[in-house]
């Protein structure tokens, strides 16, 4: 949606600037004229939603660094030091432990979002695949950051998930003992993990950079999926949009407070509040919940390295979902198979977190089986079946016919307007 630009710098500095360097009215025209589909729903928001959390991650682990020390003799005792001494370090601390839980709440509906809106087709496909992108930085991100405190999660985690790399043929074991910087999870591992948790993020901004840019090439897509047709179908982004994201931002906020303020523990594990013990092995290792479903699909295969393809696999296949689901048709309003599907795999993903959580024996591991087999049906057989088999519902012929009804679609001065299609 680069075009015309609308902006007319008003100070005499603005027109300095304005043909030197025009930041003001790159911001103008992506922020505030920038033309919006105006029958965004409220699962619109949560990209803003997603840069917000962003920002609080990053602006939070600065200040936690500064009292922080990546020792594995020292590391547990700073984070207590943190908590109980630091000036409002408890709220740092609790801001940035439960902001890594709130970024994936907001990001896993981010991505369900776009799949129910079928977000992620043409001409959207590389705005997509640097969100898949993204998701990959912050799982590692996360999982890093999780090792810092060097509880006994941390610990017996990053063992689990190292290990892991030594189930690659030929060149696991070395991969494994460079990622280790030794024979085992020790401070080197502890020194490397600092040092990438704190350089991922900046990562995820420039590719959330890349991200935006690519959106605003394509343009925003909506309910309807049906692209706009002409400028009646479109608002500024700047009231309209703003004042939108700005209220969910406000009710997202609350939740994260309530964590914050009433539930700090909640989201995490309790066996995370005992120093890490080499010699001691929790009952269940279990990662943070937004891992969980990944966790569930690593431990149903038997074989090491075939769990290892298939939770690797399982994210892998997200990059392909654009060419897999053959359908012309974006939006699951207008495709009743795929919109049963869609629910069915939102399910499946639940049940698969819950089992992640579970321990690896008798009907769960079963369980764990079926649904990731499920999982990957889900993108390989039942989405390009659907694209064939399905016969979609008419779409309204622009966004304004959706919002206003058919006779007001073609000439917003028609009369009285047919009831709006909701989902
Ligand atoms: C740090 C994480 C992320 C940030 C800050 C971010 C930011 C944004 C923003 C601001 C928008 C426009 C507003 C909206 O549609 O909600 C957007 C749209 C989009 N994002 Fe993300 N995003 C992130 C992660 C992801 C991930 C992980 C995916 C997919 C795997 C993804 C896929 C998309 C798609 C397909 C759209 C277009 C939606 C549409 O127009 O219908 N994003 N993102």
């Amino acid at each position: 949606m680069s075009g015309h630009s609308s902006y007319i710098p008003k100070s005499g500095i603005e027109r300095w600037l304005d043909v030197r360097l025009p930041v003001v009215r790159m911001m103008h025209d992506q922020f505030v004229s920038f033309p919006t589909p105006k029958n965004l729903n409220y699962w619109w928001t949560f990209g803003g939603i997603l840069m917000l959390c962003l920002v609080t991650q990053i602006i939070s682990g600065i200040v936690l660094v500064m009292h922080y020390t990546p020792h594995t003799s020292l590391a547990f005792a700073s984070v207590e030091h943190i908590m109980r001494n630091v000036e409002y370090g408890w709220l740092i601390r609790y801001i940035h432990q439960n902001g890594a839980s709130m970024f994936f709440i907001a990001v896993y509906i981010h991505i369900f979002r776009g799949m129910y809106y079928g977000s992620y087709k043409e001409p959207r496909e590389v705005l997509w695949i640097l969100g898949v992108i993204i998701f990959l930085l912050m799982m590692a991100t996360a999982f890093m950051g999780y090792v810092l405190p060097w509880g006994q999660m941390s610990f017996w985690g990053a063992t689990v998930i190292t290990n892991l790399f030594s189930a690659i043929p030929i060149v696991g074991n070395t991969i494994t003992s460079l990622l280790w910087g030794g024979f085992s999870v020790d401070n080197p591992t502890l020194n490397r993990l600092f040092s990438l948790h704190y350089l991922l993020p900046f990562m995820i901004l420039g590719v959330v950079i890349l991200h935006v840019w690519a959106l605003h090439v394509s343009g925003q897509n909506n309910p309807t999926g049906v692209e706009p047709k002409s400028s009646k179908d479109m608002v500024p982004f700047t009231p309209y949009a703003t004042v939108k994201d700005g209220f969910a931002m406000v009710c997202f906020i609350t939740l994260f407070a309530y964590f914050v303020f009433f539930n700090p523990g909640y989201l995490g594990h309790p066996d995370n509040y005992i120093p890490a013990n080499p010699l001691v092995t929790p009952a269940h290792i279990v990662p943070e919940w937004y891992l969980l479903p990944f966790y569930a699909i690593l431990r149903a295969i038997p074989d090491k390295l075939g769990g290892v393809i298939a939770m690797v696999g399982a994210i892998a296949i997200l990059f392909f979902l654009p060419w897999l689901d053959r359908s012309k048709v974006k939006s699951a309003r207008y495709r009743p198979l795929f919109k049963q599907a869609f629910w069915v795999f939102a399910v499946v993903c639940v049940g698969l977190g819950y089992l992640g959580a579970m321990p690896a024996e008798g009907l769960y591991v079963t369980m764990a089986q079926i649904l990731t087999f499920y999982y990957f049906a889900h993108f390989l057989i039942i989405l390009p079946l659907i694209g064939v088999f399905e016969t979609p519902k008419p779409l309204p012929a622009s966004i304004s016919e959706s919002v206003l009804g058919p006779k007001t679609g073609a000439s917003t001065t028609a009369g009285a307007p047919a009831a709006p299609e909701r989902n």
